[in-house]
């Protein structure tokens, strides 16, 4: 099941984050998330497996975070998410935006399964804990059919 994110799932989504992302938004960034953008989550069971945040701007969208508990993975549960949410999306976007990790070849993958596309490359934009930084790919997937064709 996925429906809108509230308060009470926070404490599951940070769970969550802290086990994928090296640089974890913090509680009170998730919270600020259930009001200010359009956060879902993604139900088992009754359990939160999974969380997407999209920032309506306009006609457009950006995606912001998305993540599915790593013992969920692999099981078509984040394409779902990611469709459904885009879907519920209440600005009807022209177009949705995201940036991820160079180094992110499964999130990449479903976004291009998604029908993102790259469009640019942010040198060294990411830190990783290393010390080190990757680039950011910049994708973004056009949701009306004027747009669509200037991808093809
Ligand atoms: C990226 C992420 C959300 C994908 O969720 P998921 O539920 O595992 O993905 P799905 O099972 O729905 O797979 C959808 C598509 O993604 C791609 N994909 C998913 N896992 C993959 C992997 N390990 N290797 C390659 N491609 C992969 C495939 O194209 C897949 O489609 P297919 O099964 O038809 O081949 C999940 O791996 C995750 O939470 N990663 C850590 C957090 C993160 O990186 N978030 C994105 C950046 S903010």
């Amino acid at each position: 099941m996925i429906r809108l994110m509230n308060t009470a799932d926070v404490a599951s989504v940070v769970e969550i984050e802290k086990l994928v992302q090296s640089h974890p938004w913090t509680p009170k960034q998730f919270d600020e998330a259930v009001t200010g953008y359009q956060s879902t989550v993604i139900e088992v069971r009754g359990q939160v497996v999974g969380f997407c945040i999209l920032q309506p701007v306009l006609d457009e969208a950006n995606l912001l975070l998305m993540a599915i508990h790593p013992s969920q993975q692999g099981q078509g549960l984040g394409y779902r998410l990611l469709e459904e949410s885009i879907a519920m999306l209440k600005n009807n976007p022209v177009q949705i935006f995201l940036e991820v990790r160079e180094s992110n070849t499964s999130a990449i993958r479903l976004y291009e399964k998604s029908d993102f596309h790259q469009i640019d490359l942010r040198k060294n934009y990411y830190p990783k804990p290393d010390g080190t930084r990757e680039h950011a790919i910049i994708m973004v997937r056009a949701c009306s059919d004027d747009f669509s064709q200037l991808f093809k």
